[in-house]
């Protein structure tokens, strides 16, 4: 899809189909519905007027109206697409209603889709803070380009509908917030093609996207955007004495990959970042497919288990946007990818392995294998000079027994950490909630005949019993564990999205990052 920012009467524009989008702005609960434009156009508020008076349109979030031949405009077609109240808006109304303009647009045949930029100040002061310019536009565009893609890829009737191009216009304004308003497009398109990126490796069956393969499109995602990359495997495992990662790899006649994306800032000549400055480590779980192994999981349902990739994905994804917006902080991303499979070769039930840390694990379920992964990336990360660690994993359905599909688990051993990475999600719109791995649960992974064990003793408290054990091997560093189980695949199409991967984390991942920068 081909994007661009125009700035000029959005009235004049011609185009298939121009989509602007309103609020709701009658105040009280019971009140009926007030809509108003967001956009200073009157050429649009007046080619509106009719269908907004008939109160056939509430406004609702997403809600649509199409008007064709709109009077006093160039565009074929005016799309009214609905935010919801003035009052709650904010930017992720406005990523969303965007979505659902291209949504609209995409099952109709239209290729090319126009969007005015949303006016905030097109209303009163009384009825909405003012949104930053910059903001507003990255979240439009994200929200245009993440509403896209639809996962059809393996069907051979497949209608190709892709839309051709974006434009959203702005009307002509001073140069600084012509300025504000191109960053914010420029950043929203990487940012979202990176999500997009992300989501088409999660979308993939697990007979294609082995580790193997996996380790190829990131380190072909590297060439490409000027990142470092190295992708091993076995042998590199044995050396680094990654014990538990191996342990999960050798069941499955896929050897595993561990994937190293390394971006370094290249600052102005004779500056360089401060000896104690931080390295950022992105460590994603990347089992491509999770049978469960010997603890084999019921079929019901196992299909889904090609997903089981998704952090490792959101990882790759995140580091492809920083590569391109270039962030002064020094970030290390890994993955740890395997295949989790039954084999006369798989780890039992009952072994003790040595983690890379020198910790031994006692295996109670073969199952709980993505923290066995991740405890090596985790220390890993540690030993290439990282000093903060994030990361990312499709780890635990009691994560989804606990939140939903709603909100993804965050869990953190620092406080300052966790406040950094709260305040990007306020501007990326994903939803997190922290859930608790104080040293009170220690004793949930206590063993018996090794330092700990692999799940919980009981099945209570399911998703702390995860970051505990991924705890003790991010142990003193700064860490954040986003467990993204129930919220990496949308089980439901919505206005703005379809139903599949979501690519969660890419974006609050990437604001946290930014947020480093020096
Ligand atoms: N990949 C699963 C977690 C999962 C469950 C992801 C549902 C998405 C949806 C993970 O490897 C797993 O199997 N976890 C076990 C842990 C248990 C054995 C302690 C689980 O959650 O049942
Ligand atoms: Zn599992
Ligand atoms: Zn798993």
């Amino acid at each position: 899809m081909d994007t661009k920012l125009l700035f000029q009467d959005a009235a004049g524009f011609a185009t298939p189909l121009l989509a602007v989008l309103a609020v709701d702005i009658a105040i009280g609960k019971d009140a009926d519905p007030l809509i108003a434009l967001l956009t200073t156009s009157d050429a649009i508020t007046e080619a509106a007027a009719a269908v907004i008076a008939s109160g056939e349109f509430k406004g609702t979030l997403g809600e649509q109206v199409l008007l064709h031949a709109p009077n006093g405009l160039k565009a074929e077609r005016l799309l009214i697409v609905g935010l919801g109240k003035a009052k709650t808006l904010s930017v992720d109304e406005v990523r969303k209603g965007a979505g659902a303009a291209v949504r609209y647009a995409k099952p109709r045949g239209l290729r090319q889709v126009a969007i005015a930029f949303p006016e905030d100040h097109a209303l009163s002061d009384e009825h909405l803070e003012n949104l930053p310019c910059t903001l507003l536009c990255r979240a439009l565009v994200e929200g245009a380009i993440i509403a896209e893609p639809d996962w059809d890829t393996y069907k051979s009737d497949r209608e190709d509908c892709e839309i051709d191009g974006l434009t959203v216009i702005s009307p002509e304004s001073e140069d600084s917030t012509t300025r504000e308003i191109q960053a914010g497009f420029d950043e929203g398109r990487i940012i979202a093609e990176s999500q997009n990126f992300a989501r088409s490796l999660v979308n993939e069956p697990g007979n294609v996207l082995t580790p193997t393969e996996l380790g190829k499109r990131a380190a072909a995602m590297c060439s490409e955007m000027g990142l470092k990359c190295e992708v091993h495997s076995t042998a590199k495992l044995e050396e680094l004495k990654m014990g538990a990662f191996a342990a999960v790899a050798k069941g499955s006649a896929q050897p595993p990959a561990l994937v190293v994306m390394t971006y370094e800032p290249k600052l102005a000549k004779g500056k360089s970042l401060p000896e104690n400055a931080p390295v950022l480590g992105l460590v994603g779980k990347g089992i491509t497919f999770d049978t469960g192994g010997i603890s084999l999981k019921s079929a019901d349902g196992m299909e889904k288990m090609k997903y089981d990739m998704a952090g490792a994905a959101a990882m790759i994804g995140a580091m492809r946007a920083i590569a391109q917006l270039k962030p002064a902080v020094k970030v290390i991303g890994i993955v740890c990818s395997a295949e989790n499979m039954p084999s006369g070769t798989a780890y039992k039930p009952g072994d003790v392995i040595t983690a890379m840390s020198g910790k031994t694990i006692e295996v109670l379920n073969t199952d709980a294998e993505g923290r066995m992964v991740l405890a090596d990336g985790l220390h890993y990360a540690k030993t290439l000079g990282c000093t903060h660690l994030i990361n990312a994993a499709t780890l635990t359905g009691a994560c989804v027994v606990a939140l939903g599909m709603i909100n993804a688990g965050i869990f953190s051993n620092d406080d300052a950490t966790y406040e950094q990475f709260a305040k990007g999600t306020r501007i990326s719109g994903e939803k997190f909630w922290r859930l608790p791995c104080t040293d009170d649960y220690k004793d949930q992974i206590k063993s018996q005949i090794a330092d700990i064990m692999n799940t919980g003793g009981s099945r209570w408290g399911g998703a702390t019993s995860a970051a505990m054990f991924l705890k003790e091997f991010a142990d003193e560093t700064p860490w954040i564990h986003l467990d993204i189980a129930g919220c990496a695949w949308n089980e439901e199409a919505k206005p703005w999205h379809p139903k599949g991967p979501s690519g969660v984390a890419v974006r609050s991942v990437i604001e946290w990052v930014k947020s480093y920068s020096a």
